[in-house]
């Protein structure tokens, strides 16, 4: 699509964004402030979860893109890894009414082959039954590093002996085929910094920067984050709305 009819589309009245981009950050700090471990935090994480995507889905954005596990993030002790890998089990295991009620495809950006052979069936077989629902999609960035996804796209485009290259064509390598770029980022948890995510389709993306923790980032954070985006002029490089 291009910018201009991106940006027509984006600025219709009252309208949500197409596409919401969410850095969930700030279980940690959420959990260590109740005096609870770490993995406290991220259970609490993914109620947030679940509940951000339902509400998405009430009001209508398309697809929200949610970023669950980096590539840096196998960096953090063992432990913490593993609560995580079967907080993912869990919610994978228990996701698919949950889908076929909201009809909701469920799909992954990241290099799932490092994850437990049990952990990549439950994200293949949901991927698999959910993918023709109409309702929305969600994307699960999970073993995601931006630049990765982007050595891996070249790569891809070279095994094929290097076909004429555009943009587009080079977006069609990428774990995010098909999907429109995000109009809104959102990072609650205090960091002003993206950390790795979606580098080639953030191009133009307005970002909207929380302190408040992503366990606590309920229905009212996201209206404010929308409210946000709204007031933002996308200019896109143009001149943009010009006031009276
Ligand atoms: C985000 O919360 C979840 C993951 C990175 C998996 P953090 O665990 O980074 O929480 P903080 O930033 O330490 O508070
Ligand atoms: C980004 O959060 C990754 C996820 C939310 C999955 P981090 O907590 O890993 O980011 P940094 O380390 O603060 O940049
Ligand atoms: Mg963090």
């Amino acid at each position: 699509m291009s910018p201009r009819k991106q940006k027509e589309l984006a600025e219709g009245a009252g309208s949500p964004p197409r596409h919401i981009a969410i850095i969930m950050d700030g279980n940690g700090r959420w959990a260590k402030k109740r005096g609870l471990p770490r993995t406290a935090g991220h259970a609490a994480g993914v109620e947030s979860f679940r509940r951000a995507a339902k509400y998405c889905r009430r009001i209508g954005v398309e697809y929200l893109t949610v970023y669950a596990f980096s590539t840096e993030n196998w960096k953090r002790p063992l432990e913490e890894v593993q609560a995580i890998m079967g907080l993912l089990k869990k919610y994978l295991g228990e996701a698919l009414e949950g889908l076929a009620a909201e009809q909701t495809r469920l799909c992954f950006f990241g290099d799932l082959t490092a994850l437990s052979p049990e952990l990549q069936a439950l994200c293949l077989d949901c991927a698999e039954k959910s993918k023709n629902y109409q309702g929305g999609q969600v994307n699960v960035c999970l073993n995601y590093g931006g630049r990765d996804e982007i050595v891996r796209a070249a790569k891809k485009w070279a095994a094929e002996g290097c076909p004429e290259l555009t943009e587009e064509r080079f977006g069609s390598y990428l774990w995010s085929a098909g999907v429109p770029d995000p109009d809104l980022l959102i990072r609650p948890g205090g960091e002003t910094r993206i950390s790795n995510y979606l580098l080639w389709q953030m191009a133009y993306t307005e970002m909207v920067f929380s302190d408040v923790l992503w366990p606590d980032f309920d229905e009212r954070e996201i209206d404010k984050a929308i409210e946000i985006y709204h007031s933002r002029n996308r200019r896109y490089g143009d001149v943009g709305k010009q006031e009276e």
